[in-house]
Parts: C-alpha cells; structure tokens; sequence
C-alpha cells in the first residue's frame, strides 16, 4: 500500500520502516505523506498500542529533509514546507496518545534527528549518529530542531549543536539526554518494543493523559499543572483506575479493559 515505507502490526506495536536506504531514507514529499497517513492509522485503530520509527538499511535511521526538493523553492514555499511537514508528521508524532519510540539505527541528521526527537522515547544503536547540519547548506532547522533540540540538552549544547553542525555519537547523544538507551544494533527493536510492551501492560486511559501532560511540560504550557489536575480527576471517572486500585489492595494483578 505504501511506496516509501514499510508497516507492521505485531501484538500491538505498530513499526513504520522508512524505507529508502539507497537515499539514507531522506525525507522527501513521498515520505511526509506516508508516515502522516502511517501515524492517522496509530491513533485510529485500537489494536495499536505502541509505535516504533525506524530506518530501512544499516546506515541511516534519516540523514533528513530530502535536499534534492530544496532548490527549486522561494522563501514562501520553504516556509509551507516545513509548515506541512509539521503538521502532517512531527506534531502528529509528538501528540499521538500512544507512545511512540524512535529506534535510531545509523544516522539521525537534520530532519532526521528532528523526527527522533518528535518521539516520545529515543533508542540509538551504537552506531548512531546525531546532528542538525542544516547550517551547511545555509539553512536553520526547520522541523522543530531549534525547539525540540534545546529542550532535551539546553541551550548551550544546542546552540553549539546547531551553529557547529557537529555530529555526536549515541554516546554521547546518551549523556545530553537526547537519547534513552544505547544497545548493540542487533539489539535495538528488541529494546524498543521491550519499553512498549512494558506501558502496554498499563491502561491506555492513563497513557494518553501522561503523554499529554508531559507534553505540555515540554512545552512549557502555563497551564499544565492544572491541566494535570484536570487528567487525574478525569481517571478517577474511569473503570481502569477502580480495577488498578482494587487490585493492589486485593494482591494481585489488574485486568485492564482500557475503559
Ligand atoms: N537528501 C537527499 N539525498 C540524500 C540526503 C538528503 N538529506 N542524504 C543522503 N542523500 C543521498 C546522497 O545524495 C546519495 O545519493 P546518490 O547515491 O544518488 O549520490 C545517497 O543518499 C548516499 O549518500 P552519500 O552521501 O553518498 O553517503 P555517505 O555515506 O558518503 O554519507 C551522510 C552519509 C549521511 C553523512 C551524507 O549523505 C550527508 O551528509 N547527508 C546529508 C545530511 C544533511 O545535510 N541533512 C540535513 C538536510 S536539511
């Protein structure tokens, strides 16, 4: 069905392949609208629980916006560019209710490191490189790298990040706190579907409300502290929320029907 990437559904986690490894699954038009139709089927079919983004191949996860779409652009059509990809792809990403992890298997630069960031978690293989260089092409960010960025490592590393186009390593990535965890390649889907299957095991009632508020955290969003008030009196209107109780008082599991 799709052209530029790969989907599967395994026991609820829902993994998008960017699929264009001899492009270093560069971001192109093609790409955008796929993974923004592939992220409409992770927050409309409930039997998806957990999203995982990866990259096809063993050297780029994404080496970003595909640059071959650049030259022929005015400054209003660069403009609507990232506007679109924005829309279609990051926010979508970031505000999905369901988590969704970037599994970092080679490069993540630019647009790439960008869409990592937009996921909720971020698990790089070893081999993992990160870095925002649009600066060489005469360019700044353009999908939330100036923001996203800033907010996981702060303003200094970001800004050197971003001026420098420097690359980091997973590594190093690790200590900045851009990424969560760092495992040997073969060991990276693994490791993200682990974290996964993990939250699955909880209700979905309180999943989305967690992801809202700490997005809103991240977001800097005046309101979140009341928002979160709001969120948890909201769950105490829940079915999920009297099992989980009774059954911690009771001594055994709870049986989660996501109501
Ligand atoms: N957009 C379009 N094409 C890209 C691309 C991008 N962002 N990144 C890589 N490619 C293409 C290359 O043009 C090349 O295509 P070709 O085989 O038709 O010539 C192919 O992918 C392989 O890339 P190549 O540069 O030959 O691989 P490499 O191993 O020498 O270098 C990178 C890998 C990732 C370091 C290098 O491709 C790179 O710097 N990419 C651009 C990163 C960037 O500036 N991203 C920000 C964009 S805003």
């Amino acid at each position: 069905m799709y052209q530029t990437i790969l989907t599967t559904l395994d026991n609820g986690i829902f993994t998008i392949t960017i699929n264009r490894p001899d492009k270093m699954n560069a971001l192109n038009r093609d790409v955008i609208n796929e993974v923004g139709a592939a992220m409409d089927e992770a927050y409309t079919n409930d039997e998806i629980r957990g999203v995982i983004i990866t990259g096809a191949g063993e050297k780029a996860f994404v080496a970003g916006a595909d640059i071959s779409e650049f030259i022929p652009l005015g400054a209003a059509e660069g403009a609507a560019l990232a506007q679109r990809g924005r829309e279609l792809v990051f926010d979508k990403v970031e505000n999905c209710p369901k988590p969704v992890i970037a599994a970092v298997n080679g490069f993540a630069l630019g647009g790439g490191c960008e869409l990592a960031m937009a996921c909720h978690m971020r698990v790089a293989a070893v081999n993992a490189k990160f870095g925002q260089p649009e600066v060489n092409l005469g360019l700044i960010p353009g999908y939330g790298g100036t923001q996203r960025l800033t907010r996981l490592v702060g303003k200094g590393k970001a800004m050197e990040l971003i001026l420098t186009a420097d690359m980091i390593g997973a590594d190093e990535a690790k200590l900045l706190g851009l990424v969560n965890h760092v495992v040997a390649p073969e060991e990276l889907l693994t490791k993200a579907t682990d974290i996964l299957k993990k939250i699955q095991a909880r209700t979905p009632v309180a999943i989305r409300r967690i992801i809202a508020s700490v997005n809103e955290a991240a977001n800097a969003d005046p309101a979140g502290f009341d928002k979160e008030i709001v969120r948890f009196g909201e769950c105490f209107g829940t079915e999920d929320m009297k099992e989980g109780a009774a059954a911690f008082l009771e001594k055994r599991k709870p049986v989660f029907k996501g109501k």
